[in-house]
């Protein structure tokens, strides 16, 4: 293996400036250096931008299975590729050697081919985080086929319309899952779900909890009737640089999920390179990624970019809270875990517990921790800082999306600065660029726009599966020839960037653009508030007003609400300006919130301007029941 460590600063200038003049050379060598193929290519890249059509290592041949298991095997055979963590801590964690985990992916190949699968087909995974989790997805790869998978947590009306986008022709669950001091039954979501999907012929079940489940004759299969039996050797399917690798859905201003395809190549070169150099992993590491493999982070972070450096990573099964708000503290104490990365939603909850907790663990062995998800407030960002990285390992706060399939803004830690809430600088072969409405590029810097990027990457999605005019309009329509994020940023007076969140949750006031995000990062500086959500209603004078949905911690609750409220808005007005003051604020017990932790605006923007008629589907909220208590809170007053 060759190697493509960025080393220091100036080589990070060196690099970058190589990697923008020259696109080609730069990811030729990467990739050849650090991969193994069947066969080269004869183009490294390719495209389109008006067409949306990119092609990376153009005719190479190889599968990822070779590069994150099969080429370890000599050398790192009896290494830890995986250190499962289960949900209860009195149960055993299993550590899955490089040869084991090689194993079992065979195994797992040889069941799906028995069970009909071939290359092309598309296989849906609902598993909770527990190993096979892993094993499908790394079987897929090895077989070709395309592996979709559906966060464990969504209900059977989005499992549907997943599957039935992709026409997936196998969906693998289990009988239930461990979360926190829940049991939770898998199988009848997919039961109630496949009732309406067409394409699926066989459900393969898993068995974790031993709940008593259904089996549909001629299409549920235990997989313990057929594991146990299956050989160990399976032919790796030798695949096309741009064959279809795997569909993530992903949600978009429509209802609609979009299936966005990452192919076999660009993805795996670009998440093993950005992996090693934004947690800067060195051989004998533990890395620890808490997302769930559900969501993007957990493809490229937690299972893919560390297997393919030969890492050690680590699956965890259950809540950052379960039993005691100090899991994810000893758990980083338990495994020794060098680097940790995690989202702010997390941060800041487990920020509002407790100190003791997370002081009266051994954080020791941690060197890099990492942010990821949506923008990191200045609070959080310190206690973060302060508390678990004890001020001497650097924060990655890391800027990516589904689409791009791996990080394209963070800093490189112990190479370029951090700089807090601050995304910083792209990566070597990313270009942002910011653009003004009117579609001009704003160039120098302080400057603040929309984000776009102007060149593609390798693991930039091709497609939204079944759609490509979707992904053309949704992505290189807004500003021709460039890459549209949907978010907006600031660059600072040396050149870093700031995520200020989605372009889509500006509110304009009496003619003012103000970003929903900066007014709650102004708002979270208040010692006694947790966490707060602004949105926008409709307002006889200025057009619109703000009003802001806000948590309190255990210290604010016996306040004077009057005076807070004051406070608030003394706080926004002296850091943004007297224009962004909320016009109303409600204290609420909670926000409603995806799976992934983002807070649903859409609904707060509804409940804020008083329209309580349709709040859409709510079903795949982390908390239902708090859409109504706010509503009904709101209604009173
Ligand atoms: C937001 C998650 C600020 C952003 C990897 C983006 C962030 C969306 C950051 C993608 C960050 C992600 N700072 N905002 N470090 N990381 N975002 O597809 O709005 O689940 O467009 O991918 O999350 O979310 P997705």
């Amino acid at each position: 293996m060759g190697s493509y460590s960025i080393s220091s600063l100036p080589d990070y200038f060196k690099q970058y400036r190589k990697s923008i003049k020259n696109p080609k050379k730069f990811w030729n060598r990467i990739a050849t250096e650090n991969f193994e193929w069947y066969q080269h290519w004869n183009k490294v890249v390719e495209f389109d931008m008006e067409e949306a059509k990119i092609t990376w290592f153009k005719n190479a041949k190889l599968n990822i299975t070779k590069n994150c298991i099969d080429r370890h095997l000599a050398t790192r055979g009896n290494k830890t590729a995986i250190i499962w963590e289960p949900n209860d801590p009195k149960e055993k964690s299993q550590h899955i050697t490089y040869n084991e985990l090689h194993g079992r992916v065979c195994k797992m190949a040889n069941v799906l081919t028995d069970l009909g699968i071939q290359k092309g087909d598309r296989v849906c995974i609902y598993l909770p985080m527990i190993p096979e989790l892993a094993i499908t997805m790394l079987a897929c790869a090895k077989m070709g086929a395309v592996h979709s998978v559906i966060f464990a947590g969504f209900s059977a009306s989005a499992v549907a319309s997943r599957v039935n986008d992709c026409g997936a022709k196998l969906i693998i669950t289990s009988d239930g899952s461990y979360r926190g001091n829940k049991v939770l039954e898998l199988k009848p979501i997919v039961d109630e779900a496949v009732e309406k999907c067409s394409s699926v012929e066989k459900v393969l079940v898993v068995k974790r909890t031993g709940g008593k489940i259904t089996l549909k004759k001629n299409r549920d299969v235990i997989l313990d009737d057929y594991y146990p039996k299956a050989s160990k050797d399976f032919v790796t399917k030798i695949m096309d640089a741009e064959d279809p690798f795997f569909i993530l859905y992903t949600s978009g201003s429509t209802g609609r999920p979009k299936g966005m395809l990452h192919t076999c190549a660009g993805y795996m070169v670009y998440v093993a390179y950005t992996f090693k150099n934004i947690f800067n992993y060195e051989e004998n590491d533990i890395f620890w990624c808490s997302a769930d493999i559900g969501w993007i982070t957990g493809h490229s972070y937690t299972l893919y970019g560390p297997l393919l450096n030969g890492a050690t990573t680590v699956m965890y099964e259950g809540t950052p809270t379960h039993p005691a708000p100090d899991r994810f503290w000893k758990i980083i104490e338990k495994h020794k875990i060098n680097q940790f990365y995690t989202a702010p939603t997390a941060i800041r909850a487990l920020a509002k517990e407790n100190y003791e907790w997370v002081k009266k663990r051994n954080l020791s062995s941690l060197k890099v921790i990492g942010s990821v998800g949506e923008p990191i407030n200045d609070e959080a960002w310190h206690w973060y800082n302060d508390h678990v990285g004890k001020r001497k390992c650097p924060i990655v706060d890391t800027w990516w999306q589904t689409e791009t399939g791996g990080i394209l803004i963070s800093p490189i830690p112990f190479v370029t600065p951090t700089k807090p809430t601050y995304a910083t600088l792209p990566l070597p072969g990313i270009q942002p660029v910011l653009m003004d409405e009117k579609r001009n590029e704003i160039m120098g810097n302080q400057a603040e726009g929309n984000l776009c990027i102007r060149f593609p990457w390798p693991s930039i999605a091709r497609t939204i599966w079944g759609d490509h005019q979707r992904y053309k309009e949704t992505y290189f329509t807004a500003f021709p020839g460039k890459y549209f994020t949907g978010d907006g940023a600031l660059r600072d007076e040396v050149g870093y960037y700031r995520i200020t969140g989605r372009v889509d949750d500006v509110v304009i006031v009496s003619g003012h653009n103000l970003g929903t995000a900066p007014i709650e990062d102004s708002i979270n500086l208040h010692p006694a508030i947790a966490e707060s959500a602004v949105v926008g209603y409709p307002h006889d004078v200025k057009g619109n007003a703000l009003y802001g949905f806000v948590i309190l911690k255990e210290m604010g609750e016996s306040r004077d609400k009057k005076n807070l409220e004051k406070e608030i808005n003394q706080v926004i007005a002296e850091t943004i300006g007297p224009i962004a003051k909320l016009d109303k604020i409600q204290f609420v017990p909670g926000l409603p919130k995806t799976r992934s932790g983002k807070i649903m605006r859409r609904i707060l923007r509804k409940i804020a301007s008083g329209d309580f008629d349709n709040f859409g589907d709510t079903s795949t909220l982390l908390n239902p029941e708090i859409v109504e208590e706010i509503k009904n809170a709101r209604i009173e007053n």
